[in-house]
């Protein structure tokens, strides 16, 4: 099964390592798909920054790949023959939204989404939070990937 994980992942956090990692275990090949939320103000991370932090992640393991697209979710997934889009559940306010996509891409182009319920121990954790906290120069490593722990920190030093 080839699955993909799309995000803005701005920046990623251990809580995407969880779902990277639990995913990579019943995927065959898994796509991180680093996309925009239109949604969202402009992301504080660029793209090449953010798909070289999840690369540094993603090291370990044989079948991830980090990949950027641009456009919808769903166009992706149908025009490079992936099974299924992976999402993360973190507690009931993520579930409207989620919901929502996962609906939208069933009917766009009939693509399935199969959602991971996030450890308890993550369920608090989001890229804004991060955002914030480095901003004042705190320790991140409780909240992000020790590997990539320094490179948030100096570039939410910068701003
Ligand atoms: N652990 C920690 N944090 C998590 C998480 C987890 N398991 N799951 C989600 N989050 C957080 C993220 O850190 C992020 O936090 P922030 O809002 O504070 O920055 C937030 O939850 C949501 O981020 P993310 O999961 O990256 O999704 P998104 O809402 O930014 O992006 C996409 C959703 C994939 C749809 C969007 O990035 C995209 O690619 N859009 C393209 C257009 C499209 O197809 N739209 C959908 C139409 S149906």
């Amino acid at each position: 099964m080839r699955g993909l994980f799309p995000g803005t992942f701005n920046p990623p956090t251990i809580g995407h390592r969880e779902i990277i990692l639990r995913a990579a275990s019943v995927c065959d090949h898994l796509y991180i798909g680093v996309g925009t939320n239109t949604l969202k103000e402009s992301t504080l991370f660029s793209f090449n920054e953010r798909k070289a932090m999840l690369e540094e992640i993603i090291k370990p393991l044989k079948n991830v790949e980090v990949i950027t697209f641009s456009g919808l979710v769903a166009d992706f997934v149908k025009q490079n023959r992936i099974d299924v889009i992976v999402r993360g559940l973190r507690s009931v306010s993520d579930f409207d939204l989620e919901r929502e996509m996962a609906l939208a891409n069933l009917a766009m182009e009939g693509v399935e989404t199969l959602f991971l319920m996030a450890e308890s121990k993550h369920i608090n954790i989001s890229s804004a939070l991060v955002r914030e906290i480095g901003k004042f120069g705190h320790d991140l490593t409780v909240f992000v990937p020790e590997e990539i722990a320094g490179i948030i920190s100096q570039r939410l030093s910068e701003i």
